[in-house]
Parts: C-alpha cells; sequence; structure tokens
C-alpha cells in the first residue's frame, strides 16, 4: 500500500499498481507469461507469484485499504477463506447470499466440516444472536439476488466479541460505494469476474485484509492450493479497474433512473434497489412464465447470468435448481450496464408492455 491517504478512489483506480516512473519503465504492468524464475529470489515459481497480479493485488488492495491476493475466481477465493476456520466450526450466513456460496456452505456442512448457520442479514439482532459461538461470519452486502443490507458494523463489533472472523463479500458495490475493511471487517471478498473487470471476458477472485498474519496464511493456503489467477486474467482486471469509477457512476445513475421509471410499471409487483450500485430486482406479477417471456423479448438487454459489464444483462434467478426458494419465482436480476438509460428503457418498456397487453 502507498502511504498517500490524500488520493481519492479515482484517482487511486487510475495510478495504482504502475511500475515505477523511471526512464523507458512501461506505463502499464507488463504481462508477464512466467511458469518459473530464476532462483534466488522472493518468488521463485510461478504458483507463488507473478507481476502482474502483483500489479491488480496492488491496484484493488489501495482501492479496498488493505493488502489484496488475487484467486483463479470469486469461488476459489471463497473456498480459501472458508479453509481458515477449524473441523466443525460455526459459520454464519446470509440465506440469500451468492449461491454458489450458500452450496459450497452446504456442501461442507453435509461432510461433517462446518455447521452452518443461515440467517435473514437485514434482522441485525437474530444475525447478533447468532454470532456468539460463531468461528467466521460471513455477510454479502447487498446480497445476491434478494439486494438485502447488512449492518456491517454492528454485526462486525458483535462477530469481534464472539473472537469470529467477518468476511465481507463486496461484489455488488465494489470499493468505490462501500469499504468493509473501513467497518471493520477483516476480509474483503470479490467475484472480479464482475464489475471490477467490467467487460464479461475474465474470471477472477480476490480477497483483501489489513492483518498481516492472516494475509500470510491465505497467502499459504493459495499457494498450496494452486488456486492462481491466470497472468491476462489478471492483466484485463487491472485494465478493467481504471476506470472502475467511471462504470461504476454512470451504471449507478442508469440503474437509479430505470429504477424511477420502473416503479409504476402494471407488469410488475417489486422494484427492489438498496439505493445504490447497478443491480436491480423486479418481480413479474405473472411469475416465472412472464419473467421468462421477458428474458426473450429484449433486444439491447441480454438473457445471461452473471452481472457487472458494461452491457446491460438479465435473468431469472430461479431457473437455476440451486437458488434459495425464499427467492420469488418471478423476479429477474438487472445488471444495468453503461448505455444510454433512454435506449435501455424504450427495450425494456417494450417488453414489459408487450406482456401486459
Ligand atoms: C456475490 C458473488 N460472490 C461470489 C461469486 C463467485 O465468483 P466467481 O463466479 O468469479 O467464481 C459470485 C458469482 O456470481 C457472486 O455473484
Amino acid at each position: 500500500m502507498r502511504d498517500d491517504p490524500a488520493l481519492k478512489p479515482s484517482t487511486l483506480a487510475v495510478t495504482a499498481g504502475r511500475p515505477p516512473r523511471e526512464p523507458d519503465q512501461p506505463l502499464n504492468a507488463p504481462l508477464t507469461m512466467a511458469s518459473t524464475y530464476v532462483a534466488g529470489g522472493d518468488v521463485e515459481y510461478g504458483r507463488y507469484g507473478n507481476p502482474t497480479w502483483s500489479a491488480f493485488e496492488e491496484a484493488l488492495g489501495e482501492l479496498e485499504g488493505g493488502r489484496c491476493l488475487a484467486f483463479s475466481s470469486g469461488m476459489a477465493a471463497v473456498s480459501t477463506v472458508l479453509d481458515l476456520v477449524g473441523q466443525g466450526a460455526k459459520v454464519v450466513a446470509p440465506r440469500h447470499a451468492y449461491q454458489g456460496s450458500v452450496m459450497m456452505l452446504a456442501d461442507l456442512e453435509a461432510r461433517g466440516r462446518l455447521v452452518v448457520s443461515l440467517v435473514d442479514v437485514t434482522d441485525t439482532d437474530a444475525v447478533v444472536a447468532a454470532c456468539e459461538d460463531a468461528a467466521l461470519v460471513w455477510l454479502e452486502s447487498p446480497t445476491n439476488p434478494a439486494l438485502e443490507i447488512a449492518d456491517i458494523e454492528t454485526i462486525t463489533r458483535a462477530a469481534h466479541d464472539a473472537g469470529a472472523y467477518v468476511v465481507v463479500d463486496n461484489t455488488f458495490a465494489t470499493p468505490m460505494l462501500q469499504r468493509p475493511l473501513d467497518l471493520g471487517a477483516d476480509l474483503v471478498l470479490h467475484s472480479a469476474t464482475k464489475f471490477l473487470a467490467g467487460h464479461s471476458d475474465v474470471l477472477l477472485g480476490a480477497l483483501a485484509t489489513r492483518d498481516d498474519e492472516l494475509h500470510t496464511v491465505l497467502k499459504n493456503r493459495r499457494d498450496l492450493v494452486g488456486a492462481v489467477p491466470g497472468t491476462l486474467e489478471a492483466w484485463l482486471a487491472l485494465r478493467g479497474l481504471r476506470t472502475l469509477h467511471l462504470r461504476v457512476e454512470r451504471a449507478q445513475a442508469n440503474a437509479q433512473e430505470l429504477v424511477r421509471r420502473l416503479g409504476e410499471h402494471p407488469a410488475l409487483t417489486e422494484v427492489r434497489y438498496p439505493g445504490f450500485g447497478a443491480i436491480v430486482a423486479i418481480v413479474l406479477a405473472q411469475g416465472a412464465m412472464a419473467a421468462d417471456l421477458l428474458t426473450r423479448k429484449t433486444s439491447l438487454w441480454v438473457h445471461a447470468t452473471s452481472l457487472g459489464g458494461v452491457e446491460s444483462t438479465f435473468e431469472r434467478r430461479r431457473r437455476w435448481k440451486t437458488e434459495a426458494a425464499t427467492i420469488p419465482e418471478g423476479l429477474v436480476r438487472m445488471s444495468v450496464g453503461i448505455e444510454d438509460v433512454d435506449d435501455l428503457w424504450d427495450d425494456l418498456r417494450r417488453a414489459l408492455d408487450d406482456l401486459t397487453l
């Protein structure tokens, strides 16, 4: 981390993780394709480090205000965090967290590795009560796809009183809108696949922490398990980070305007939006069939899973058998992109109007 608290997030996004300013140094971190290094240095082998990963890690670390480690995917980072706690430890997690994280918790519980307590993260008292004998408190805020918000500071205090680690999956908010380490969390997790890389062309995960010991433990796990990023992926994600502030600002403005316009539409029973970010969820009055039809009727909005790219995408979440049964069948998660908002609205309104004819 550079010791320069005065720099604003947009300046950090542009300037962090650059090579030294010396004659003939490139402005951008080079793409270092190497499985091994000349012996005697700090890295030695391609599974232990790579200068292109380091550049991405430095930049994201500065944005989150901690030390960062990149992983081969968000799920590789999830798995590494769950590995921190001992056999039979209790993990508290949101019932509406990303389905992959919930599935991994269920799998580990079924195999006797962990005890899992799924909670409604909006019910702070219930989460605080669940923290009592926990070893790890998993937060995701906003949640995917319910868009619920957790009181990170209060829950973190209760978790720390119980001696538990707190990790916050910050994939939806990004460090541009929320910095969980400032709120007391021990770890921040990202599916960098989403907004950080931002162009739907990369799978990548990341963790950040201010705790040097934790950083060392996680780095050792990554070295051993080998869930390391591809060099090109790290390079592309760093390239994406350079415009994170602009993309988030524009996508959020588009989302806010769409939420305003969607509010009145008779085809919907609900528009969910936590007030910030670029993910919106709508619930179709006529349920699953209407939601599926909607995803086939648009020409700009693309029917696709994942989120956080420059282009607007959407999907009915319950089309996945693994999505929580408490998510409405007719809920469509919308990842708002950076296109012109009037074009996005015209495309969506036409498709929604068709459903109500
Ligand atoms: C909130 C959240 N966390 C973690 C993940 C997992 O990340 P990845 O797909 O990069 O493995 C996802 C993926 O959709 C996600 O939405």
